[in-house]
């Protein structure tokens, strides 16, 4: 199989000029990794989503810097062709400035890292700039930014009214003034999704952003069927492993409580000649 060529920032931004569509997947392990580069995703994330996917918490709040490091350490390993993005957890950047570059500066040297991603508008612009200043390429992340949901009311979509809308377009403007080089929007109405990739240089990319950004982000257990809580409403899933794999497991269950697994074929066997002998043995034992 060839080869895929690694997409780079400039890629990046050269696909939204020629309006090419990017395709970005999370993923959080090795296995759902090599399946993401096989199917040409452009883009992954190792999103602090990882926290409710993986380890089964309610938010991504208590996600630490440690646990995303070690995943994009194995997603890294299992897709060296796609640019990875790393995702900054909840309190690894909003403390200070230093925090901010150290953490993100992390995700580079121990996990080879293409960039990082955080949350947030105007007030994280400091900690932007200290990033950027640092030479790691930045994401920004606004609309719905789950990390600081309790402030929204929820988990609910933003830009819906007309307010609403105009602070999203000022966070827009004011990251990319600051330098971020891609832009990410959470659960907001399709004209603004459309409005802020229009107003903006840089690709503008959406997770529940409709269909007029430069690119579609989900996630994963979203898409493959596989998360169980609850399923945002632009979550389109595209397979239902968590049927496939309860229904192997029941009947994995089932061969073994009525002896049909494991069959001849899952058998070692002695060696030619070694069986006799064996049973010379047994006959020792059974004295
Ligand atoms: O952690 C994540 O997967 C994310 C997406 C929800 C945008 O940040």
């Amino acid at each position: 199989m060839a080869t895929k060529k690694k997409k780079m920032i400039l890629d990046l931004h050269k696909m939204k000029k020629e309006g090419q569509k990017v395709v970005w997947i999370t993923s959080y392990d090795y296995p759902s990794a090599q399946f993401a580069e096989a199917a040409g995703v452009d883009m992954i994330l190792v999103g602090d989503s990882l926290g409710m996917c993986v380890y089964g918490y309610e938010s991504t709040v208590p996600v630490t810097m440690d646990q995303c490091i070690v995943h994009a350490e194995a997603v890294r390993r299992a897709a060296p062709n796609t640019f990875v993005v790393g995702d900054m957890p909840f309190m690894s950047y909003q403390t200070s400035n230093d925090d901010a570059v150290r953490n993100a500066g992390r995700f580079l040297k121990e996990a080879d890292c293409d960039a990082i991603k955080l949350e947030g508008g105007k007030r994280i612009i400091p900690k932007v700039k200290a990033i950027l200043d640092a030479g790691i390429v930045v994401c920004g992340h606004i609309g719905l930014t789950p990390q600081s949901s309790g402030q929204l009311g929820g988990h609910k979509a933003q830009g819906r009214t007309v307010e609403s809308a105009e602070m999203l377009m000022e966070d827009a403007m004011a990251l990319h003034e600051a330098g971020v080089q891609l832009l990410l929007l959470e659960a907001v109405p399709p004209e603004v999704g459309g409005a802020i990739a229009k107003m903006l240089p840089i690709p503008v990319y959406g997770i529940g952003a409709g269909m007029n950004t430069d690119g579609q982000l989900l996630i994963i257990s979203d898409v493959i069927g596989q998360f169980q809580a609850f399923t945002p409403k632009f979550v389109k899933k595209y397979a239902n492993v968590a049927e496939v794999v309860t229904n192997a497991l029941k009947q994995y269950g089932e061969d073994v409580r009525s002896g049909d697994f494991p069959g001849e074929e899952h058998c070692y066997r002695m060696k030619k000649g070694e069986f006799e002998k064996f049973e010379e043995l047994l006959k020792k034992y059974r004295k």
